[in-house]
């Protein structure tokens, strides 16, 4: 069992928490990921290390609640547990000297690119933060980029907070005014990074994305994340997750995370219709449902 000793929301549905796992604190690199099973009969899911404090012995990883899996362990609390967090998984991020680096994040990929901003910059190069979101209330880590990175733009789709429009418009902007960028990395929905490469493709400029397809046993065996790389076939969580943009088949990643819609959906559904007594915290009555699910610490005698 993981407990977790923080959990709070950065925007609504995404979450942020620190959990106890000393190993993989120590062990982890920047691009790497766990994967997380929150109770004994849950699904596995993967999710980026977005920090971790090897003093603490602790990692951090950002939760956005959109299915069945990260709803329910969004409405975990501090001194809940987690039965299993299995990494750290996958091949780090490549962080060399390249020069001016711009790192882009949409919406919660913003947590999942931070880390690799936060090496980049540590290996000596320009970091240029782009960071976008739909509206003001869905930033997240701004402050945090702002004082990793030697730029901060930030861009919402309604103009609400920074300037209005895509991250994509931002990144033109600066290829048009003559920045000399030498490396992107971007992450967030895969139209975004698909975007994101066929704008830096004529400019020859390399770019990283971190791609999220459906991931089942995370090591390289059950072939559930499977994509199309300069028309091989690579797993993403022992060869990837980050790849380069200009060789990825989007589109087969789009349908392949397509695939079990309706099961997930349904799943969301009993979910929903089980947890009807969400209470104000958003804490759902997990312990009814699935006892075993993070069972509280015992509370220190007073
Ligand atoms: P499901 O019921 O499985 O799916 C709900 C909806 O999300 C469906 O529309 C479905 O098509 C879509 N979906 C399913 N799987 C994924 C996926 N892998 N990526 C995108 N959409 C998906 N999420 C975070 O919030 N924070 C992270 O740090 C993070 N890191 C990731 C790192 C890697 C290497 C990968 C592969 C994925 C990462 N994800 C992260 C995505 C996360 O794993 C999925 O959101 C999660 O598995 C969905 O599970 P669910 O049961 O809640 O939803
Ligand atoms: P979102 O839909 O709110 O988009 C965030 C930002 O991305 C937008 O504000 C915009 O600036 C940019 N963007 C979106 N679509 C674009 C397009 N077509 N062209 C150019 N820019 C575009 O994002 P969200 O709701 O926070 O969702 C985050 C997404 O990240 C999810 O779709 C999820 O699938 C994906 N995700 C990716 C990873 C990964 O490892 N790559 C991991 C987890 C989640
Ligand atoms: Fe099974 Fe990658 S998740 S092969």
């Amino acid at each position: 069992m993981y407990s977790i000793t923080e959990a709070r929301f950065l925007a609504p549905d995404i979450k942020l928490f620190r959990i106890e796992a000393p190993r993989i604190a120590s062990k982890r690199k920047a691009g790497q990921f766990v994967i997380v099973r929150a109770h004994s009969d849950g699904e596995r899911i993967p999710l980026t290390i977005a920090d971790s404090d090897i003093d603490a012995g602790t990692i951090t990883i950002v939760v956005q609640g959109i299915g069945k899996t990260t709803k329910l362990i969004n409405s975990l609390e501090a001194g809940d547990e987690i039965q299993d967090v299995v990494g750290p998984l996958g091949e780090p991020s490549d962080i060399r000297e390249f020069g001016t680096v711009v790192v882009i994040g949409g919406g919660v990929g913003t947590a999942i690119a931070y880390p690799t901003a936060v090496a980049m910059k540590n290996s000596g190069n320009k970091v240029i933060a782009i960071v976008g979101a739909r509206t003001k209330e869905l930033l997240i880590l701004a402050e945090e980029m702002q004082q990793t990175t030697d730029q901060l733009f930030i861009v919402t789709d309604d103009g609400s907070a920074g300037e209005q429009g895509f991250v994509t418009q931002k990144l033109q902007e600066l290829i048009d005014q003559g920045c000399d960028v030498d490396h992107v990395l971007a992450i967030g929905p895969i139209p975004m990074m698909n975007a994101v490469a066929s704008l830096t493709r004529p400019h020859q400029i390399k770019t990283i994305v971190s791609l999220n397809p459906i991931m089942v046993d995370g090591t390289g065996m059950c072939g559930g994340c499977r994509v199309l790389i300069g028309g091989q076939s690579k797993f993403a969580c022992v060869d990837g997750p980050e790849f380069d943009a200009h060789d990825v088949d989007f589109t087969v990643l789009s349908q392949r995370n397509q695939m079990y819609r309706q099961r997930e959906q349904k799943a969301l559904d009993e979910f929903h219709s089980d947890s009807s007594s969400v209470d104000d915290n958003n804490h759902c009555h997990l312990r009814q449902q699935h006892p075993e699910v993070g069972p509280r610490r015992p509370q220190a005698a007073s």
